[in-house]
């Protein structure tokens, strides 16, 4: 595998990522598809990832576990901050520094904003966010970037909607930025005006020229080549009966999508955005994107720890 790397030794956030950098990951990415249905490899021989979950997680965690141990590596994980020494008042710099111990990669979710940078700042070997808060998420935004490219065959060119809660989702905000890195992209955002895309992202878009509209009508998003579902994001709002209010406001069905190309995505756990009739529609891309979390990780793994 030609040494590619990537030209930073952590990664927090989707803004701090070029072209170069994208299409590098993709391409190592598609490399370690044919490694893993090879049943995998001995790139990290003798490397231990710690596995940090201190939010709730199942793909996330199961993925990047899958990846390290189809490059051979090993995994240490702790979980729940209720049951780790951040529950007894140490430091998020504190935890870091003790798993780069025994560790030479570490991920980490936590639910405050800015939690990965802290990680980041300290951490004496690669560091990976698996998710701050609502702030940034990456990993998932670059597999589905390489999900896109699957499936539509490019990303130049191509109309994408994200529907739903785009001020607490993550992943919309991580893949906004990316999305930003190619040409003539067209972004169409939809949801409640109590959910709206925050501004770090349309004055992003503002300031690079990127196309974008923003409504609350869910048939706007269907005419668009990707249309990314996501989930309302119960966990992060403060007034229950909000949530209560919002919960149900888009349910994409099959007749919604009747003689339509578009692609549907959505990172999981859905709830009732997507209705299972979708699921049999060859436009259901979202367990396809699931299983691209393996190679897409297994790209990160390698280049942060210089292997790829
Ligand atoms: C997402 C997340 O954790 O932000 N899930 C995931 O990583 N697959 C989306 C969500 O929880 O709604």
């Amino acid at each position: 595998m030609p040494a590619m790397g990537l030209p930073f030794t952590h990664l927090t956030s989707t803004k701090q990522l070029t072209r170069s950098d994208t299409d590098a990951t993709l391409k190592t990415a598609q490399e370690m598809e044919g490694i893993v249905h090879k049943g995998g490899c001995d790139l990290l021989r003798g490397k231990i990832l710690a596995s940090l979950f201190y939010e709730p997680s199942t793909r996330t965690r199961l993925s990047f576990e899958s990846a390290m141990q189809r490059l051979g590596g090993d995994i240490i994980t702790a979980d729940g901050i209720q049951f780790s020494s951040l529950y007894k008042g140490e430091t998020i710099e504190d935890t870091i520094v003790v798993a780069a111990q025994y560790s030479d990669i570490i991920t980490m979710r936590h639910p405050e904003v800015g939690s990965a940078d802290r990680a980041a700042a300290v951490s004496p070997v690669p560091f990976i966010n698996a998710g701050d808060g609502p702030g940034q998420h990456p990993t998932q935004a670059l597999l589905d970037l390489f999900t896109i490219q699957k499936e539509c065959g490019k990303i130049d060119g191509l109309k994408v909607a994200m529907v739903g809660d785009l001020r607490f989702g993550r992943t919309v905000h991580s893949l906004s930025f990316l999305l930003g890195l190619y040409n003539n992209i067209q972004l169409t955002f939809i949801s409640p005006k109590e959910l709206t895309m925050p501004a770090k992202v349309t004055s992003f878009c503002k300031e690079k020229g990127i196309s974008f509209t923003e409504g609350s009508a869910l048939e706007a998003a269907l005419e668009a080549d990707v249309l990314y579902m996501t989930r309302i994001q119960e966990e992060r709002f403060t007034d229950h009966s909000e949530y209560e209010r919002l919960k149900n406001v888009y349910t994409l069905k099959a007749a919604h999508l009747k003689g339509k190309k578009t692609i549907v995505m959505h990172p999981l756990p859905r709830v009732t955005e997507i209705a299972t009739d979708v699921d049999a529609l060859p436009n259901a891309a979202y367990f396809r994107q699931v299983r691209n979390g393996v190679p897409v990780r297994m790209a990160l793994l390698a280049m942060l720890l210089g292997k790829a």
